[in-house]
């Protein structure tokens, strides 16, 4: 399929026009990374193709579970057909272990179990840092409503738990993970953006090593190992998205 004109290119994925279809929109996967709001930026070439098929597979998983992404179909290994919709721009975080920029924040320990999950909403902007938001700020900067706050609250613990299982069975723990969401031409709030390793932390189960964008953050070795290790996890009983993965 040739897709249309561009919509938007982010720091590591292009939406493109659907050719035919108007509430549609084509995503494509690139092989961009960045980290701390671009202070760090490099290609890692091969990742695209990782994050497109864990992202098509989670969303599947999701999808079969009830609840609602914009996730249409694969297209091939780097691009997926969504749903074009209206973004919310927020990013919301839920986080089951202690780490990252909390522990950094707050007198978390590192590693700490977090029971129940602790849910997060920051302002998605790059001119202000993504700062953490609350309901008063969502509120009365029009970001979102406080109706729409606790449909994406809720959403944002099902997914937590239909993933940390989904995920626990392939061996990997989901210690934390930023989602977004956006609203169809009906009003309805559905998941959006892509659920992959660089917007996930995933820790091996046995050993505790960083599946995720961890390993570029911290520069702790091979990013692309460690992402095609997700995937061929994820997609171990999945043998049509398996048979996509770039051969080593
Ligand atoms: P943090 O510990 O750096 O706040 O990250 C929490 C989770 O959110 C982690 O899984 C990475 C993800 N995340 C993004 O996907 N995009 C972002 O811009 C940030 C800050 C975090």
């Amino acid at each position: 399929m040739e897709p249309g004109d561009i919509i938007y290119e982010g720091k590591a994925k292009t939406l493109y026009e659907h050719p035919e279809d108007e509430n549609l929109a084509v995503m494509e996967f690139r092989d961009d990374i960045t980290a701390y709001n671009m202070q760090k930026v490099d290609t890692v070439e091969g990742k695209g193709v990782y994050n497109c098929l864990i992202s098509a597979k989670l969303f599947e998983v999701l999808e079969e579970a009830g609840l609602p992404t914009h996730y249409e179909e694969l297209l091939d290994e780097r691009r997926m057909i969504v749903k074009r919709l209206d973004m919310f721009p927020l990013e919301v975080i839920v986080r089951n272990i202690a780490t990252g920029s909390l522990v950094e924040r707050l007198p978390f320990e590192e590693g700490q179990e977090l029971e129940p999950p602790i849910v997060e909403f920051c302002y998605k902007s790059d001119e202000y840092g993504d700062p953490l938001v609350n309901r008063d700020h969502i509120k009365a900067l029009g970001l979102a409503e406080d109706t729409e706050v606790d449909v994406m609250k809720e959403l944002a613990l099902r997914v937590n738990e239909i993933l940390s299982e989904f995920l626990k069975d392939h061996d990997i723990i989901l210690v934390d993970f930023k989602l977004e969401f956006g609203k169809t031409k009906d009003g309805e709030i559905v998941i959006a953006d892509e659920i992959s390793p660089d917007t996930c932390r995933f820790w091996d189960a046995e050993t505790g090593q960083s599946l995720d964008k961890d390993i570029f953050r911290k520069d702790e070795g091979d990013v692309l190992a460690g992402y095609r290790e997700a995937a061929e996890r994820i997609l171990r009983d999945d043998e049509e998205k398996a048979a996509m993965l770039p051969r080593e």
